[in-house]
């Protein structure tokens, strides 16, 4: 094989060349060291000694020839495999989005931000306690001695003697109570779970949620608990709904009272039907002495509320256990934020 035709053969050869890895083996079949250029190096000592420089300089010429061939076709075969795999990923522009459904609140949370808020508004602070509570703060703090019949109220979970998953939000006045050492005011309000012992059906869950209110001052007296509630009552179902406080028992609050709240046909005084919404009454003096106040000194009031009750006639929802199943199509038709 003459060196001409060597050269000949590899232009013809790049040409079909589609890959870097065709063309190291190209590269390889040409200038390796078993190459076709290195095999007929060999071939210059069957030469006369004229002939060898003549020779040699040709087979220099094509060696750097293929090389800078492979170089250049390199770069060309790289770019070419760029610019396929950038058209391969072009971003059609004109494609409608994916519509992004934002998630919304659950209404409880909802009703218990709102009357947190509300509150806030007032001066009042939020003020947070162990689910897990002690005998003590759960019940007897709050006036409710080992033994009382009035702890028969509320079915309780009890983990040990002393120790309970808290019946209601109320050991949190206590706790507050204490910390503020005998001196007022205290502004107060205390939302959270609870925990009793009930069989769960539409109506009653064995854990819910509480928000408790508590104010502690000198003066304060029963008609500021009955402005608080009125005003509570309309900012969150309008300004036309009554509320109608009855006698009813707490121990740690006398006098104690449930309040109802007009349902329907307020203006119909004979006709309005009334539904319970509270309960709440002034601090009982046993329960301020226990908590290092001066019952002489200092009256307060408290009140506490469920936020499930408010939501399920609020919104018109008739099962408990809808606020706690997160079944996304319950909870789409309070989401006001979605987008779609
Ligand atoms: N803790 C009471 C209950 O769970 C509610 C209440 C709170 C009543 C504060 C009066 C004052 O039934």
């Amino acid at each position: 094989m003459t060196l001409e035709n060597i050269k000949k053969e590899y232009i013809e050869k790049v040409k079909s060349v589609v890959d870097e890895k065709e063309l190291y083996e190209l590269r390889v079949k040409f200038l390796g060291k078993k190459g076709k250029l290195t095999e007929i190096m060999k071939e210059a000592k069957n030469l006369s000694p004229e002939e060898r420089p003549a020779f040699g300089k040709t087979i220099n010429e094509i060696k750097n020839y293929i090389n800078d061939h492979i170089e250049e076709t390199k770069q060309i075969l790289i770019n070419k495999a760029i610019e396929a795999k950038l058209s391969k990923e072009t971003i059609d522009v004109t494609l409608p989005s994916k519509k992004v459904t934002l998630g919304g609140m659950n209404p409880l949370n909802k009703v218990i931000e709102e009357i947190e808020e509300l509150f806030i508004s007032m001066g009042y602070s939020v003020a947070e306690g162990p689910e897990v509570e002690t005998d003590k703060f759960n019940f007897e703090m709050l006036n409710l001695p080992k033994d009382h019949p009035a702890r028969d109220m509320q079915d309780s979970f009890y983990i040990t003697e002393e120790l309970l998953m808290r019946t209601q939000t109320s050991p949190v006045q206590a706790r507050e109570m204490l910390k503020a050492q005998g001196r007022g005011p205290i502004k107060i309000i205390c939302p959270g779970k609870v925990f009793r012992r009930d069989n769960d059906d539409a109506t009653h869950s064995h854990q819910f949620t509480q928000i408790e209110g508590l104010v502690v001052d000198k003066n304060i007296t029963f008609s500021d608990l009955k402005g608080t509630l009125e005003y509570l009552i309309k900012s969150l179902f309008g300004e036309n709904k009554k509320i109608r406080l009855r006698p009813s028992f707490f121990p740690f609050t006398e006098p104690s009272v449930e309040v109802d709240i007009s349902w329907g046909n307020e203006d119909d005084e004979e006709n309005i039907k009334w539904l319970e919404i509270l309960g709440a009454g002034m601090v009982h003096p046993n329960v301020l002495k226990m908590a290092g106040f001066d019952p002489e000194e200092y009256s307060g009031f408290a009140f506490g509320m469920g936020p499930e009750r408010i939501a399920m006639l609020k919104y018109g929802i008739s099962d408990i256990r809808s606020f706690y199943t997160n079944d996304v199509r319950f909870l789409e038709q309070f989401n006001n934020d979605r987008n779609d």
